[in-house]
């Protein structure tokens, strides 16, 4: 039997959604590409462009602009649509303008018949990740939001350029709400299997201070990118390629996503940013780190901050 090929459909061809399909496209990751979104014009577009771009590409991938209809043979939906942090805005300002643009999008993809896997990337993602799983009562597992996993890429590339040491061997997570909550889990970043507090022993004038406002300026890093140029895309896009690719080669990888919590790290009926395994069906399991009291403290007030946000849109 021929090998059914990969669909992607893509809502919202904003500055996220259209760097997505750009690297998706030059990293080869699916063969079909849908591209939906309310300013036609701007996704046909987008789609003549990237076709222009095919010959350059390591594989073949079929773009078109497209509807929902299209969604029913899709394997996996990535949402980027909504209204996007404006200077001065936090993530959870935008709670409710996209939950109500979020109600509409999921009610006609489920309505065309999707059976597949969601991706969520519009902030604030935790809550939009939860919307979406109410909303098309799927299976908590086959509903993912990009969660901290640009917040991880961002920690550890600070601390691969801080202890100089390429950043793929640099192994730290961030976890809690993708937002201002956040937190390191310095009790288990290490280095090549060192723990961090053991390669800063032999750092002639290691000051702590350098780290907590590395971590600051992981937390903050959106602001300082929005301040200078109005939006952040690059890094996010490159995080739902790397979640996609997980997904449709079914990789069993470890990747900081907005997961449901069904008593993990002690939490219910939420989806935050946490490890979990991530493959061809989706969260195959939360990873459930032993977190220290400091830790356990802060991942629980940012449960109850993302908690207290939804209480008026889910009650
Ligand atoms: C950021 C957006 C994706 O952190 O929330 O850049």
């Amino acid at each position: 039997m021929l090998n059914r090929v990969n669909r992607v459909a893509l809502i919202g061809t904003g500055f996220v959604g259209s760097s997505y399909a750009f690297a998706l496209l030059n990293q080869g990751i699916t063969e079909e590409l849908v591209l939906i979104d309310i300013n036609k014009e701007k996704s046909e577009g987008d789609a003549m462009d990237l076709n222009h771009g095919l010959p350059f590409a390591p594989s073949r991938t079929k773009i078109w602009f497209g509807s929902y209809k299209d969604c029913d043979q899709a394997d996996l939906v990535v949402i980027t649509a909504g209204a996007n942090q404006k200077p001065g805005e936090t993530r959870l300002d935008l709670v409710e303008k996209n939950t109500k643009i979020f109600k509409g999008i999921v009610e006609e993809i489920m309505s065309c018949g999707f059976d597949g896997i969601f991706l969520v990337a519009t902030n604030p993602v935790d809550i939009l990740t939860y919307a979406v799983w109410k909303f098309s009562g799927l299976p908590k597992e086959r509903v993912i939001g990009s969660g901290t996993i640009l917040d991880t890429a961002r920690f550890r590339f600070l601390l691969g350029d801080y202890f100089d040491v390429d950043t793929r061997n640099v192994h730290a997570y961030i976890i809690g709400e993708h937002g201002d909550t956040e937190l390191p889990v310095w009790s288990h970043a290490d280095i090549a299997g060192t723990s961090i507090s053991e390669w800063t022993k032999n750092m002639d004038g290691f000051n702590q201070a350098d780290l907590d406002q590395l971590f600051l300026n992981v937390r903050d890093a959106a602001y300082q990118i929005i301040e200078r140029k109005g939006a952040t895309y690059y890094g996010i896009a490159m995080g739902l390629v790397r979640l996609t690719k997980a997904i449709l080669r079914n990789e069993n990888s470890v990747l900081t996503v907005s997961a449901y919590l069904d008593g993990e790290y002690g939490q219910n009926d939420i989806f935050v940013g946490v490890p979990a395994v991530v493959n061809r069906k989706g969260i195959r399991e939360v990873v459930e780190l032993e977190l220290n009291e400091e830790e356990k403290e802060k991942f629980t007030h940012s449960v109850q901050v993302l908690k207290k946000t939804m209480e008026p849109v889910f009650k």
